[in-house]
């Protein structure tokens, strides 16, 4: 949206740069390089199986990596464990994450202040609150009884109140109505508009344009274009990379 664009160049929160990442003997990333800047809300888009999550999960330290070097805010993090990447500002929502069903709204999201506060800190759940209204309403109730698309609002909740400085989306309209995703998109836009940086992986191509001031495509593994929604919607990459025509 280019009303949010502000003019001048943002600067470099997350540098990836010629990230290898391997299972096995089988290496999946190839070689990608990325940035993150402050503000901004940047989507990886690409196929089923092209490697988003594996990059991700290189970013946060949950898989260690082959090669290639992950700086965030200046540093380098390559070697930092996910507790440490955590604490330095870096927040990532798991593809398909679930709630804890048995426990209340309020104590998944206190749940989620642990790895920045080991003892909890319930200072930070009001803007949660603020920001999604249905879960201070059901605050007291148990993850259980949350709607499918609540429940997911609650697991993007658990990343916001670790007060991260880049919060990582792995696609979490995933098996839900596509309007969940206007929900947790228009918090991710004001977020950024405060400063937070967000990484977003998200199978809605065309929601995720509607926000994102910038796209990189994935490909087998690789990043096979970068640019603004505006270019990739005036471009045939997105048919390419997603039906694997020229
Ligand atoms: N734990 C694992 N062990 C071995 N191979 C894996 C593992 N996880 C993923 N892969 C393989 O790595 C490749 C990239 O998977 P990844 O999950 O990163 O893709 P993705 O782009 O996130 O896909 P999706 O859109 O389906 O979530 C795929 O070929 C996948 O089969
Ligand atoms: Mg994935």
């Amino acid at each position: 949206m280019h009303d949010m664009i502000p003019t001048q160049p943002a600067q470099t929160l997350l540098k990836v740069t010629d990230l290898h990442v391997a299972y096995g003997k089988a290496e999946v990333v190839h070689g990608a390089s990325f940035v993150v800047p402050a503000g901004r809300l940047v989507v990886l888009l690409g196929r089923n199986g092209a490697g988003k999550s594996t990059m991700l999960h290189a970013i946060s330290s949950l898989i260690s990596k082959k090669g290639g070097k992950i700086e965030f805010d200046g540093q380098d993090i390559t070697a930092s464990g996910p507790i440490e990447i955590v604490r330095a500002g870096v927040v990532q929502v798991l593809q398909g994450h679930r709630v804890f069903h048995s426990l209340t709204v309020e104590d998944n999201l206190l749940i989620g202040t642990f790895a920045r506060n080991p003892r909890g800190d319930r200072s930070k759940l009001d803007r949660v609150y603020t920001l999604f209204p249905e879960l201070k309403e059901k605050r007291h109730q148990a993850a259980s009884r949350l709607s499918g698309g609540q429940q997911q609002i609650l697991a993007v909740g658990q990343g916001i109140v670790g007060d991260p400085r880049l919060l990582i989306l792995d696609e979490p309209s995933l098996g839900l109505a596509p309007i969940i995703i206007n929900r947790i998109l228009d918090v991710a836009t004001e977020l950024c508009r405060e400063g937070m940086a967000v990484l977003l992986v998200e199978q809605l191509v065309e929601k995720a344009l509607q926000h994102a001031h910038h796209c990189y495509l994935v490909e087998t593994g690789r990043i096979a274009w970068e640019g603004t929604p505006e270019e990739l919607r005036g471009g045939d990459m997105l048919h390419r990379v997603y039906l694997g025509g020229g």
